[in-house]
């Protein structure tokens, strides 16, 4: 029998990784706080699959000229929101992270890709080492029909998984999820920092020289305990967030990185009984149920990636019935709110030093574009005064100190977005109307500083 393997006691890090022989208070590499934990490693060093490099085979230099690519080389889901966010499809041998909270959809969405996938002639095998074969099928149930080309198989043992591989060779694998695979080379539970990284890095390999495609699914917990995916984040080509509230329906794919296209691309996808749906049109999502003549709400344009996002901004002013006035915030940065409140306060005399106030982006989107400051602005005022502003009223602009409204990017799209959805008068910075031409059925109101902005509410 062979001897029980020696064990020696090591301190990872759980944002980056990082590994030391004693605990730290401060990770040093990636200096957060508290992150250090504890774990049992194999004492003999094995040989750690990350330190063998990526080959199998001792790799040639190659000139860079020479290195063929082809457009068509990417694979398409057909699933039109997922393929914006990974830059027009899925890249072969590439590598892709889809991190969320427990529960979000990411089985649902990664198993409807896989159908679709399969559905283009990609062979799929989904590897689940936390449901049942007969849960994925209970799932796939609601799904639709599924064809012959995509295989299940439970398991969590990488040996096995990498002998499968190269025995199957597969276009496409899922793993489902990286917190349950286990790499007996190396000590430690399933989830820990040991086993997902050094897990990450056998995938990576496999992808890498067989040239399969591979979506890793990896739950991030609210408090990133145990092994978040965060530290994967380094090793993989893509990262996809899936995020959204679990109590409402929409959900909104991420991309947060990614090799082979733009980032900060949404994709956003409505759950439904029989599986996640494509919002085509997510401004006339995320605009159902605003509230008609009320004062303290204005439509707003951000921009997703290349993509413009109509919202409505909401803000509620009141009197404090204390000494300090409470401000609260829910999409949208406080502190950037606190700083257009004193914008108005000393540019227009309003005095909302004694009052309280709340924003609140509706939908349940989370915005830090500077370009939805002249929105929250009009919202605040309009609220304060309680008088509503046009219906049909959409506003974009940074607000600078001095209560100035900055010119934004891509205000052709926001403009046409604006008409698109039947808006009648868009406000805008004035460095950014000379560029606009005449748009039909849209007034353009060009404004230079808040103050004219604040007097279209007055009227
Ligand atoms: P799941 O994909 O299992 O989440 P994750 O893999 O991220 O943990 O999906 C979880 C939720 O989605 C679950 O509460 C049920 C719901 N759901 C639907 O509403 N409709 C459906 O068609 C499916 C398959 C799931
Ligand atoms: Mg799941």
């Amino acid at each position: 029998m062979a001897a029980k393997a020696k064990t020696k006691t090591v301190f990872f890090c759980k944002e980056c990784g990082n590994e030391s022989a004693k605990w730290m208070g401060q990770c040093p590499a990636c200096h957060s706080w508290n992150t250090m934990v504890e774990q049992e490693v194999s004492a003999s060093a094995p040989k750690k699959a990350s330190a063998r490099g990526i080959g199998y085979e001792a790799a040639v230099p190659v000139a860079l000229s020479e290195i063929s690519l082809t457009e068509e080389d990417r694979v398409c889901t057909g699933i039109g929101e997922l393929d914006r966010v990974l830059g027009g499809g899925v890249v072969p041998g590439s590598m892709i992270l889809v991190g969320g909270d427990p529960g979000i959809g990411k089985s649902t969405l990664l198993l409807q890709a896989c159908k679709a996938l399969s559905e283009r002639g990609q062979a799929v095998l989904y590897i689940s080492g936390e449901e049942s074969l007969k849960q994925i099928r209970m799932r796939a149930e609601r799904l639709g029909t599924f064809g012959d080309g995509i295989r299940l198989l439970c398991e969590t043992d990488l040996t096995a998984i990498g002998a499968i591989l190269k025995k199957e060779k597969p276009d496409i694998v899922v793993i489902d999820s990286i917190q349950t695979m286990y790499n007996e080379d190396v000590t430690g539970t399933p989830g820990s920092v040991s086993q997902v990284r050094e897990s990450t890095a056998v995938l990576l390999q496999l992808s890498k020289t067989l040239g399969i495609s591979v979506f890793i699914v990896g739950h991030v917990t609210k408090e990133g305990t145990v092994a978040g995916p965060r530290i994967l984040e380094h090793m993989v080509d893509t990262v996809l967030y899936f995020e959204g509230d679990r109590h409402a329906s929409y959900r909104i794919l991420r991309g947060v990185k990614n090799r082979f296209g733009s980032t900060n691309e949404i994709g956003v996808f409505e759950m439904r009984g029989e599986g996640l749906q494509e919002v085509r049109n997510p401004s006339e999502y995320l605009l159902n149920g605003r509230p008609e003549n009320a004062s303290g709400t204005v439509t707003a344009c951000t921009m997703e990636g290349t993509r413009p996002l109509l919202l409505e901004v909401q803000a509620l002013v009141c009197q404090t019935s204390f000494g300090l006035p409470r401000r609260q915030s829910s999409g949208a940065d406080l502190n950037r709110i606190n700083l257009l409140m004193a914008v108005l306060e000393k540019r227009l005399g309003l005095h909302l030093g004694s009052c309280d106030a709340y924003v609140n982006i509706a939908g349940g989107m989370r915005i830090v574009e500077p370009a939805v400051d002249l929105a929250i602005a009009m919202a605040v005022v309009s609220s304060f005064l309680n008088v509503p502003v046009n219906d049909k009223l959409l506003a974009f602009g940074e607000v600078g100190l001095s209560g100035e409204v900055r010119g934004v990017n891509m205000v052709e799209q926001r403009v046409n977005e604006a008409a698109k959805l039947g808006y009648g008068i868009c406000v805008l910075p004035k460095v950014n109307a000379e560029r606009i031409g005449k748009v039909k059925g849209l007034r353009i109101i060009a404004v230079e500083s808040v103050r004219d902005a604040i007097a279209l509410i007055k009227k």
